[in-house]
């Protein structure tokens, strides 16, 4: 299918949160590099340069074919996007050095862009630089108190251009913008239902299988339980096989569970790989999160790569089936490289082979996410699948923190620093750092970030809920990735998650991680941490504070598991802080 709207990517993730609203509109978008040439865009209804971290006078700051702003299709540029229009076609732009972040109010002069506003002018701003003055031809059709070109246009080049954000929620009218420039002004057509296509992706599952069989490496996630949904609904119950690998770093009751949700579906050959021995074998006396996640990596390519010989799973008369979407595809168009944060698990040498001969499915590699949940729901698949959390790949294990030495927790000025370390982003790179533990909880989520901002020593704050011990009495102790720790973070999590769901809580975040940590007394040796937060795609996440009667009922619960000694409370933000703490 060919897109109406092409998104240039710019750098961060704005681009693919830009392609989903225009998308949510009806309207089938791509993301494509922002340095495609112009003659690969010819056709399009209308194109959007996305935002980004860079500055226009950065050397190797993301570029566009100049030809994309002659070819007569309507262009809007967004925050960098505005910026690099301005700097393209003469106009200034001024090196910024502390920026705009956060909540605005927009004067916005009439225009295609602005119809239907009704007086909803809030708009979120993220930028350092800004457009000092427009190019010769547009006209400033909005400002804010302290952004003077906020927005820009030339009606007859159709050239738009705004500072702010209009794909994120915060920006009031922000749909609508989006909305008036597809619609009024590139003249797009609605095109885009992902649920009328089943049928078209269960023909082109037929047509690519032939006579072949499909065998899937199954998580229990969505993505590859819808993907085999539609490959069993186009191929049958005989010719698609799934296997799951049960790696011993599963959350409580979490095989049966999938188990439960290929017999729902109907699946005659799925199965159920236990490898929980050699994986805890393997990690046993193992701290260092890095390597931790190396040889979880190293034993799945292990085990998979031997699932696949023994099933002859290589051979000519099968195919893989997988559960790639649409943002997994996808080179980002950003120029600078992003250190390695945490590694990711790497793509095992068989499937890499399948996938250069071009043995493989995936059928929802056009798909964002909640697409892929509105397939899914038009397939039957139940709500307890399609609506669960993500689940990182390594498991409970980079959430079960270890420790080689003893350490104590040492006084601060603004409560205790423990010597747990956790991995950090700041930047693109990657920091592994104590964390501070604060006794009551910040009045607001601000304090708690102004915290880490202020303590370069640590990358993340929480918060004490619950403890049997004052904190003065608490160390870190030694402590592997033993059963006995395992079986304590399982039953803590469950805990969590039981009374997360029932509570309705669940429904509103993105996420929670309970992390177990070796923090505590020698009769408690441990603590756990919640970490509730809420994020688009991961890249950020904001932590969010859950009301006092759920905590309580959660903390109760959790101080009653054999070994626990207290309960904390995550607080910080991604960036600084990651999600997982290892
Ligand atoms: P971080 O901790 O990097 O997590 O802020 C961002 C999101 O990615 C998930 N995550 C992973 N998912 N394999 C996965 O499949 C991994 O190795 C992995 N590490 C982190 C994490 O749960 C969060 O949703």
């Amino acid at each position: 299918m060919r897109p109406q709207i092409t998104v240039l990517d710019a750098g961060g993730q704005y681009c693919h949160l830009i392609a989903r609203k225009v998308r949510d509109l009806g309207v089938y978008a791509e993301v494509w590099p922002s340095e495609t040439p112009a003659a690969e865009l010819q056709h399009r209804k209308g194109i959007i340069i996305s935002g980004g971290p860079s500055s226009v006078y950065e050397p190797d700051s993301p570029r566009i074919d100049p030809e994309i702003l002659r070819q007569g299709a309507p262009v809007l540029g967004i925050c960098y996007g505005l910026q690099l229009m301005a700097h393209l076609l003469g106009g200034s732009v001024r090196k910024g050095d502390k920026g705009e972040y956060g909540l605005a109010r927009l004067s916005a002069a009439p225009s295609p862009l602005f119809e239907n506003l009704r007086g909803r002018t809030q708009v979120w701003m993220s930028h350092r630089d800004v457009v000092e003055s427009a190019p010769p031809g547009f006209v400033i059709i909005g400002a804010t108190s302290t952004c003077a070109v906020a927005a820009m246009a030339d009606p007859d080049r159709r050239l738009y251009g705004v500072q702010f954000h209009p794909e994120v929620v915060h920006t009031a009218a922000g749909l609508d913008i989006l909305s008036n420039f597809i619609f009024r002004i590139c003249g797009c057509e609605q095109d885009w239902n992902p649920t009328a296509q089943v049928s078209e992706l269960e023909q082109r599952i037929r047509d690519l299988a032939g006579d072949r069989k499909v065998f899937f490496f199954v998580s229990g996630g969505v993505d590859s339980t819808v993907a085999f949904t539609l490959c069993f609904r186009a191929l049958g119950p005989e010719r698609v096989y799934g296997t799951y690998v049960d790696t011993g770093l599963m959350r409580e009751g979490e095989t049966e569970f999938v188990r439960g949700v290929f017999e729902r579906i109907g699946s005659k050959h799925f199965r159920v790989e236990d490898a929980s021995r050699s994986f805890l074998a393997r990690l046993r006396g193992v701290s260092d999160p890095e390597q931790k996640r190396h040889i979880i990596g190293e034993e799945f390519v292990a085990v998979q790569d031997r699932i696949l010989q023994e099933g002859h799973f290589l051979d000519g008369r099968w195919i893989l089936g997988q559960g790639t979407i649409y943002p997994d595809t996808i080179e980002s168009g950003g120029t600078v490289k992003a250190d390695v944060i945490k590694t990711h698990h790497n793509r095992v040498p068989g499937i890499q082979r399948l996938i250069d001969a071009g043995r493989i499915i995936e059928p929802l590699s056009s798909f964002y996410k909640d697409e892929v949940r509105r397939i899914g729901r038009q397939l039957g698949l139940a709500g307890d699948v399609l609506d669960r959390h993500p689940f990182p790949g390594p498991g409970l294990a980079i959430r079960c923190l270890c420790s080689n030495e003893a350490a104590s927790f040492r006084r601060a000025a603004e409560g205790w620093i423990a010597p747990v370390h956790s991995v950090g982003v700041q930047g693109d790179s990657r920091s592994y750092r104590p964390v501070l533990v604060v006794e009551s909880f910040p009045s607001t989520p601000d304090e708690a970030a102004d915290l880490v901002n202020r303590i370069a020593e640590i990358n993340r704050v929480v918060a004490l809920a619950a403890s049997h011990q004052p904190l003065a009495r608490m160390s870190v102790l030694p402590a592997s990735l033993s059963d006995e720790r395992l079986a304590r973070l399982r039953r803590a999590d469950a805990v969590v998650r039981t009374l997360s769901l029932e509570s309705g809580f669940d429904a509103h975040i993105w996420q929670f991680p309970v992390v177990l940590i070796p923090a505590g007394v020698p009769q408690r040796p441990d603590s756990i941490v919640l970490r509730p937060v809420d994020s688009v795609d991961g890249m950020t996440a904001a932590a969010v504070v859950m009301d006092h009667g759920l905590l309580n009922r959660m903390t109760e619960k959790i101080l009653a598991i054999p070994g626990i000694c207290a309960v904390f409370y995550d607080l910080s933000n991604k960036p600084p802080a990651t999600i997982e703490w290892e």
